[in-house]
C-alpha cells in the first residue's frame, strides 16, 4: 500500500485572529488527515496482522485503532459533545492504564470490523461536536484544544502502529517514495550556541500539551551542538572500533544493559562482510551512511558520545539551539521561523519512510545553523521527564503528570514517521532509556573550553 503525501497544514500557526468557521474546517481537515495515515496503517495488513500481537512492546494494531476511537469518545463526544457514550462496556478494554502493552493481546478486544465501524461512528458524533461546540469560552475547547489533543493523540499512535510495522515479520507493505538528496551540507560540524537566557517551553502555542508550559527564561552557558544528527556512518565507525567491547564509553548502567540485553549494534542492523544491512519495512538493505542512525537506546547515544570525546545534549541546550534567533532574541516555533511544515522543510508525516540524509533539508536550518532538529529521527537528551517551574496539569494528569520523575529520558524534534500537527520546537516526548523500536537517533555536544576565545570560538 502506498504512503498518501499529507501535503502540508493549510495556513499559519493558529491564533486568535482565526474566526470559528476556519478553525472548524481546519479542526476537520487534520482530523481527517490523522484518519487517512491510521487507515493506511491498518488496511495494509490482513485480519491476521491486525490482531496479532507483533512484539511484546507493542500493541496489536487492532488495539491502537479502537483505543483512538476510545479516547476521541471521551473527550470529543461525552465531554465537549455532552453525549452519552456509545459503548461504555469498553471502556476498560481500551484504558491504556489498565492493561500493559504486552497483555492487550489476550482482551475481548472489538475484532477489526467491529473496531472500524466504532472509530467510525465515534468520528461522525465528534464532527457533530466540532459544529456545535462555539470552540470558545471553556478552556477544553478554547482555540480548538480538546480537537487539538485528539488530533495529536491519533497521530502520535500512527507513529506507534508504524513502530509495529517496522516489527511485524513479512514482506514490505508499506511503500513511500525515498527522501530527498542532500541539497547542501551544514557549513560546520559543530554549531556554538552563545551563552545567554533563551525562553523555552510555550504560553502561546494553542494546542501545546500541558508539559510544554509554561514559558519561561533558562540561562545556559555556550555549549557546541553537532550540526546535524548523528550519522549510520559515524555510528559504524564506533561500532567497528569496538564500541561495543569497551566498557569504558558505556555508563555503568548503560553497559550492564549492553550485556544483558546483547546489544551489539542498532536495533535491525546485521553484518555480512564488510558490510552492514538493516531491514526496514521488511525490505533489507544496505545501511546508508549519510543517513542519521536510527533505532538506538538512549545508553547506546551516551556511549557513542562519550567515544566521540562529547556528550549528549540537556533538553534546554537542544531546545536553545533549535529555537534561538540570537538575532532578536526570540524563540521560534520551529528551527525556519514559525510557519508550518512543508516537505522542504522537514522530514515528517511518513511521507517518506526513512530518514533523510545530513544536508537533505538546509531551507529547515534554525538561525544558528542547525540542521534537520525537527524530523528525521527523535534525538535523545540527557534530561530526565520533569515539569516546568509553575507547572499545572490540563485536562488530565494521565497524560504527563503521573510520569515526571519516572525512569525516562526526554527525546525531542520528532522522527519521519511523526506528522506535522504533533511536533513543534517546544514538543517533549519521554522513553525508557532502554527502548530503540521507536524511532530514534541523537546529535551531540560538548562544553566550551574556557580560555578557548572571548565566544568560546
Ligand atoms: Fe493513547
Amino acid at each position: 500500500m502506498t504512503v498518501t503525501e499529507p501535503g502540508p497544514l493549510p495556513g499559519g500557526p493558529l491564533s486568535d485572529e482565526w474566526g470559528t468557521e476556519s478553525l472548524r474546517t481546519r479542526v476537520a481537515e487534520l482530523l481527517e488527515r490523522a484518519r487517512a495515515r491510521t487507515r493506511v496503517l491498518t488496511e495494509a495488513v490482513d485480519e491476521a496482522d491486525l490482531v496479532a500481537q507483533h512484539s511484546p512492546l507493542m500493541s496489536p494494531l487492532v488495539w491502537d485503532l479502537a483505543h483512538v476511537g476510545s479516547q476521541e469518545e471521551l473527550w470529543l463526544v461525552r465531554d465537549v459533545g455532552g453525549r452519552e457514550p456509545l459503548r461504555p462496556e469498553i471502556d476498560g478494554l481500551y484504558d491504556a492504564f489498565q492493561h500493559s502493552r504486552a497483555s492487550r493481546v489476550e482482551l475481548p478486544l472489538l475484532d477489526p470490523s467491529e473496531a472500524r465501524a466504532y472509530v467510525a461512528e465515534v468520528r461522525e458524533k465528534a464532527l457533530d461536536a466540532l459544529g456545535a461546540s462555539p470552540l470558545r469560552g471553556r478552556r477544553l475547547v478554547e482555540q480548538g484544544f480538546a480537537f487539538g489533543m485528539i488530533v495529536q493523540h491519533e497521530q502520535q499512535h500512527d507513529e506507534t502502529m508504524l513502530s509495529t510495522h517496522q516489527l511485524r515479520a513479512g514482506p514490505p507493505v508499506l511503500h513511500a517514495p525515498p527522501p530527498p538528496a542532500a541539497a547542501a551540507s551544514p557549513a560546520v560540524a559543530e554549531v556554538l550556541v552563545p551563552a545567554g537566557p533563551f525562553t523555552m517551553g510555550t504560553d502561546t502555542e494553542p494546542w501545546a500539551l500541558d508539559n510544554e508550559r509554561p514559558a519561561h527564561v533558562v540561562d545556559l552557558p555556550a555549549f557546541r551542538i553537532d550540526a546535524a544528527p548523528v550519522t549510520n556512518g559515524a555510528y559504524a565507525a564506533f561500532v567497528d572500533a569496538g564500541g561495543y567491547d569497551d566498557p569504558r564509553w558505556w555508563s555503568e548502567r548503560g553497559w550492564a544493559h549492553r550485556v544483558e540485553g546483547g546489544l551489539v549494534a542498532p536495533q535491525f542492523w546485521e553484518r555480512d562482510g564488510d558490510t552492514w544491512w538493516r531491514r526496514r519495512f521488511g525490505v533489507l538493505e544496505p545501511v546508508p551512511a549519510a543517513e542519521p542512525v536510527c533505532h538506538v537506546c538512549f545508553f547506546e547515544a551516551e556511549a557513542y558520545a562519550t567515544w566521540a570525546g562529547k556528550r549528549l545534549p540537556t533538553e534546554a541546550e537542544w531546545e536553545k539551539a533549535a529555537r534561538c534567533d540570537p538575532s532578536t532574541g526570540r524563540s521560534r516555533r520551529f528551527p525556519w521561523g514559525d510557519d508550518e511544515p512543508t516537505p522542504a522543510l522537514a522530514n515528517l508525516g511518513q511521507r517518506h519512510l526513512q530518514p533523510a540524509p545530513v544536508g537533505a533539508y538546509p531551507a529547515g536550518a534554525s538561525p544558528l545553523g542547525v540542521h534537520q532538529m525537527v524530523g528525521d529521527v527523535w534525538e535523545w537528551t540527557t534530561s530526565g521527564w520533569h515539569p516546568y517551574p509553575g507547572f499545572s496539569v490540563f485536562p488530565y494528569p494521565e497524560y504527563s503528570q503521573v510520569f515526571f520523575g519516572g525512569d525516562y529520558r526526554v527525546l525531542r524534534g520528532g522522527s519521519f514517521g511523526t506528522d506535522a500537527a504533533a511536533i513543534r520546537s517546544t514538543f517533549r516526548n519521554w522513553d525508557h532509556p532502554i527502548r530503540r523500536q521507536i524511532f530514534s537517533g541523537f546529535r551531540c555536544a560538548r562544553n566550551v573550553e574556557p580560555g578557548s576565545g572571548p565566544e568560546g570560538a
